[in-house]
C-alpha cells in the first residue's frame, strides 16, 4: 500500500493505475476506521482494482465549538487496517497540503439541501464537506467514489454537486452498518459514557417505531415523526435535535409519504450528537 501526502501524489497514483487499465475507487474518510468504513472499502473493491482511501480530518466542516480538536485519531491503526482491507493507496494529507496559505475557494450546494436537517444546527458544515470532497475528487480522479447512507444528507449533497459540476465520477452509496444492538457505527460513538451508550440504540428503535407504523399504512409525515419522537422522549439521556421526514432525493420536507422518503433524526447524548435515518418507500 502506498502512502500519499499531497494532491499531486494522489493524482500521479491514480493516473498510473488507470494507465495499467485499472479502475480507481475513492473512499473518503476522516479516519478512526470502523466496520462502516470497511463496508465502503469492500464495495469499492468490487468496482475497482485500485482502491484509494483518503484520511483527512477536515477542519472546514467543523463549526466553532465542535469536536475538531478532540476528534478521535489513530493513524497507525488506520494504516494497518487499510493495508489488511486490500487498499492500494492511503491519501493522508496534512492540513496545509489541502488548505495552503491563501486558500479562498469553497463549493456550496445552495438551498435546503445544505440548510435543512443537520445544516440547520451546523451552519457551514456542508460547505466544508462539499469543498473538501470536490478537492479529493479532483486530486484522486476516481472512476467511482463510495459514501455511506449513515450520512444521508452528505450523500445527497455530494450527488448534487457531482451532477452540477459534471464531475466524471460514479457515486455509490452503501447501507448503514450497525452494532449488534442497532446503534449505527460512528467514530463519534467513543465519546458516549457507558450510560449514554446503553441508551443510544433508541435512535434505531425510534426509526423502527415509525417504520412499523408506516408498514401498517400510516402516510402522514407528522404522525410518523411523532412516533419516532415519542420513542426518543422515553429515553432519559436523549435530547432531540430534529426528527424529520424529507424527500429521499432532494431532502425537501414531505407531508404525505407518497414518494420514496427518508426519516432522518439527530439526537444529543450530552455533548455528543448522533444521527441516523431510514428509508420509507411506499
Ligand atoms: P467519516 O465520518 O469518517 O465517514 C466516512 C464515510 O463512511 C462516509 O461516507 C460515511 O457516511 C461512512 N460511514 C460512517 N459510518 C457508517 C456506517 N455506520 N455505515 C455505513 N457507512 C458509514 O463522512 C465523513 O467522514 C466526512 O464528512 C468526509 C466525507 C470524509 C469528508 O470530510
Amino acid at each position: 500500500m502506498e502512502l500519499l501526502k499531497t494532491p499531486a501524489e494522489a493524482r500521479a497514483f491514480s493516473r498510473a493505475a488507470k494507465a495499467r487499465g485499472e479502475r480507481v475507487a475513492l473512499v473518503p474518510t476522516m479516519g478512526y476506521l470502523h466496520e462502516g468504513h470497511f463496508s465502503l472499502i469492500r464495495l469499492a473493491r468490487q468496482g475497482a482494482a485500485a482502491v484509494m482511501v483518503s484520511l483527512f480530518v477536515n477542519p472546514a466542516q467543523f463549526g466553532p465549538g465542535e469536536d475538531l480538536g478532540r476528534y478521535p485519531r489513530d493513524f497507525e491503526r488506520d494504516r494497518v487496517l487499510c493495508e489488511r482491507e486490500g487498499v492500494k493507496a492511503l491519501f493522508a494529507p496534512d492540513v496545509l497540503a489541502v488548505y495552503p496559505p491563501g486558500f479562498s475557494t469553497s463549493v456550496e450546494v445552495a438551498g435546503p439541501m445544505s440548510a435543512g436537517l443537520c445544516g440547520a444546527s451546523r451552519p457551514g458544515h456542508f460547505r466544508g464537506v462539499a469543498t473538501v470532497v470536490t478537492k479529493l475528487l479532483c486530486a484522486c480522479e476516481p472512476d467511482l467514489a463510495v459514501f455511506g447512507q449513515k450520512d444521508a444528507q452528505q450523500a445527497a449533497v455530494i450527488r448534487r454537486l457531482v451532477r452540477d459540476l459534471d464531475l466524471p465520477v460514479e457515486i455509490v452509496v452503501a447501507p448503514i452498518v450497525r452494532e449488534a444492538d442497532g446503534l449505527a457505527m460512528s467514530s463519534r460513538n467513543v465519546y458516549l459514557s457507558p450510560a449514554e451508550r446503553a441508551q443510544a440504540p433508541a435512535l434505531k428503535a425510534a426509526l423502527d417505531e415509525a417504520s412499523a407504523l408506516f408498514a401498517r399504512g400510516e402516510r402522514r409525515a407528522k404522525r410518523l415523526a411523532e412516533a419516532a419522537r415519542a420513542r426518543l422522549e422515553m429515553t432519559p439521556l436523549a435530547r432531540i435535535d430534529y426528527v424529520e421526514l424529507v424527500d429521499a432525493e432532494n431532502l425537501a420536507p414531505v407531508e404525505i409519504v407518497d414518494q420514496p422518503s427518508l426519516l432522518a433524526l439527530a439526537v444529543f447524548f450530552g455533548a455528543t450528537r448522533l444521527i441516523d435515518n431510514a428509508h420509507l418507500t411506499p
